[in-house]
């Protein structure tokens, strides 16, 4: 059976909830680790599929500041160690085109220029992985959230896109 790899960073858990969604899904179809990436591995080399996502910080992945800036600033319950940002730094470069797509959380207003999922699409697509699928971006009230109502049912689709799209 096919092994994914669903690394996730999130500050209040909107990501987490996103991967999540995204990893039940493709349990129907492949055996799944869900890892926070101050946790995940940085060889992935057993995987055929990796999937990587997290909130968009100042138009971009986070970094320790505004992380920082989100727990001292915005009262956020959680300040990652090893964001998705620093983990892309640590990631071996496969030895096989593994297939990997990104997704990202936003706000939903203001309608902000930027995204993580492009940015760590860039990094992960530079290290020699597979990455025509499309990125994704989930989308949350305010700061902290919570999603906007369907937001995990369209991580449920995108996860069976992502498995159709790896069946042709
Ligand atoms: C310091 C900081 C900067 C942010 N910058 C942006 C931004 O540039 N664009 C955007 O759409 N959202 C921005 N946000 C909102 C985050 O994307 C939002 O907090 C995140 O999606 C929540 O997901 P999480 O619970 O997984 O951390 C920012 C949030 C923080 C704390």
């Amino acid at each position: 059976m096919m092994r994914a790899l669903v690394i996730y960073e999130s500050l209040w858990g909107n990501s987490e909830m996103v991967a999540r969604a995204i990893a039940t899904r493709l349990s129907t179809g492949a055996t799944v680790d869900v890892v926070d990436s101050d946790a995940a591995p940085v060889s992935v080399g057993g995987y055929d599929l990796i999937i990587v996502g997290g909130p968009t910080h100042a138009f971009s992945m986070s970094r320790a500041a505004t992380r920082a800036d989100a727990v001292k600033s915005h009262q956020a319950p959680h300040e990652p160690v090893r964001g998705i940002r620093e983990w892309l730094n640590e990631l071996e470069r496969p030895s096989t085109k593994i297939p990997a797509a990104t997704f990202d959380t936003r706000v939903d207003k203001p309608r902000l220029p930027g995204s993580a999922a492009k940015a760590a699409k860039h990094e992960i697509r530079s290290l020699g992985f597979e990455t025509s699928i499309k990125q994704e971006t989930f989308r949350v009230h305010g700061y902290e959230g919570p999603l906007l109502d369907g937001e995990l049912e369209r991580a449920a689709v995108w996860a069976d896109e992502i498995l159709a799209s790896l069946g042709d």
